[in-house]
């Protein structure tokens, strides 16, 4: 059974809903460090109000019993807590009244998928796509993927994020062990390591909030304690670089994806790109840089696995942008509206959850068992088939 999940809900309905197929049985799970990484997206400089408002949590309402799983689908809810205030609007059965009632948009916002989707679906209420196509969604893929989290962490794989860049501040370069870059991205308002670089994109963020503009940025993930051969060469979608890119590119206002080095890669010569191998006794096979960021041939090379993604500026500005109204189809200046200036260090745990996922997905089709014993014996004999070889 290969690990897979559907999300459901809208940005303003009453929850967000996922079933996770695929999880072994016996996994415990720790349901705090759960809500840790959803009060983790919520944080960071430059949110909006409605971060204040909804502190989330999530239910677990199938699928595990006394804390373990049980093998059964993993059914989760995240509450949208002011859900009380649009009942009525987000009434699923018929209701009558003014468009202004049922706060009907007709007006789509650029950078959105308001018009795309009003098209496609022949929908003269635009609220219909952006409810759906909102960026709470990705409350619910965190809690998903904070279970997969739980399942690498079982078997020692540790998962970080950074911000990398927040408009024109780039993060300088470091290289600390990954224990210390959780705690103190985990310190940081915009989950950065260098208190200096934090006062700067403060200060940015600021400036940009005060132009009414918004500003995106790069952030990374790292992942490691991975096994060598997670991934497979044979076959196109079988490639766990080929499929983390799709995972991160499906992320809200991301535009952009890189394993290592990435686009660098197309400015230097061979001799500065690929990693040359080396082994030892006490390491195995292992690689004497990470350019490549843990790939080659859509295979984990053991080497940490090395993401970036770009997140696009967010769409909804103060300062107000062309459109046209749907109705009317005459030009309009799209309405100033309540919304972040900057959700790059929210971004940056949404990529460690989408990775985490994909991860979590590649290794139970490598070593994957019905319980979590008999995982635990897969990877087990494959470690030991790795120092034989
Ligand atoms: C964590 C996060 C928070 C976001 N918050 C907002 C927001 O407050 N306002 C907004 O207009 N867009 C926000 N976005 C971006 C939009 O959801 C996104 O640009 C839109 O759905 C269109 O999708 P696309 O940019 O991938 O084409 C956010 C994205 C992420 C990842």
């Amino acid at each position: 059974m290969t690990l897979r999940y559907l999300t459901a809900g809208e940005t303003h309905g009453p929850q967000l809903t996922a079933i996770i197929e695929g999880l072994p049985s016996n996994l415990k799970l720790d349901f705090e460090a759960l809500n840790f990484e959803l009060a983790r997206r919520q944080k960071g400089y430059g949110r909006g109000r409605r971060m204040q408002i909804e502190k989330d949590t999530a239910e677990i309402v199938g699928g595990v019993r006394h804390g373990l799983t049980t093998g059964a689908p993993v059914a989760l809810v995240v509450a949208n807590n002011d859900w009380t205030h649009w009942r009525n609007i987000m009434n699923i059965e018929p209701i009558s009244g003014t468009d202004e009632e049922k706060r009907r948009v007709h007006r789509p916002r650029p950078g959105h998928a308001d018009l795309n989707g009003g098209l496609k679906y022949n929908l003269k209420d635009l609220r219909n796509v952006l409810e759906r196509s909102s960026a709470r969604e990705t409350a619910i893929r965190v809690a998903v993927g904070a279970i997969a989290k739980q399942l690498l962490g079982h078997f020692g794989i540790k998962i970080a994020g950074q911000v990398i860049r927040i408009g024109e501040i780039e993060a300088p370069p470091h290289q600390l062990p990954i224990d210390e870059l959780i705690s103190k991205t985990e310190n940081s308002s915009v989950r950065v390591v260098d208190p200096e670089t934090e006062k700067l994109m403060e200060a940015y963020i600021d400036k940009i909030k005060e132009e009414g503009d918004s500003i995106g940025g790069i952030v990374e993930c790292i992942v490691e304690g991975v096994p060598i051969g997670l991934g497979s060469h044979v076959q196109y979608d079988r490639k766990l670089d080929g499929r983390i890119a799709q995972a991160v590119m499906s992320i809200n206002a991301f535009k952009g994806v890189e394993i290592g080095i990435g686009f660098e890669a197309g400015r230097l010569p061979g001799s500065k790109v690929h990693d040359e191998i080396l082994y030892s006794e006490e390491r195995g096979y292992h690689r004497a840089s990470n350019r490549l960021g843990g790939f080659e041939g859509g295979m984990t090379n053991g080497m940490p696995i090395v993401v970036r993604g770009v997140m696009k500026p967010i769409p909804t500005l103060y300062k107000p942008l062309q459109s046209v109204d749907i109705d009317t189809k005459e030009p309009f200046a799209a309405q100033v509206e309540r919304s972040d200036a900057c959700a790059v260090p929210a971004a940056s745990v949404v990529l460690e959850h989408v990775v985490a996922w994909e991860v979590a997905k590649a290794f139970l089709e490598k070593f994957g068992g019905d319980s979590l014993e008999e995982i635990e014996r897969n990877v087990k004999s494959y470690l030991a088939q790795l120092e034989n070889y």
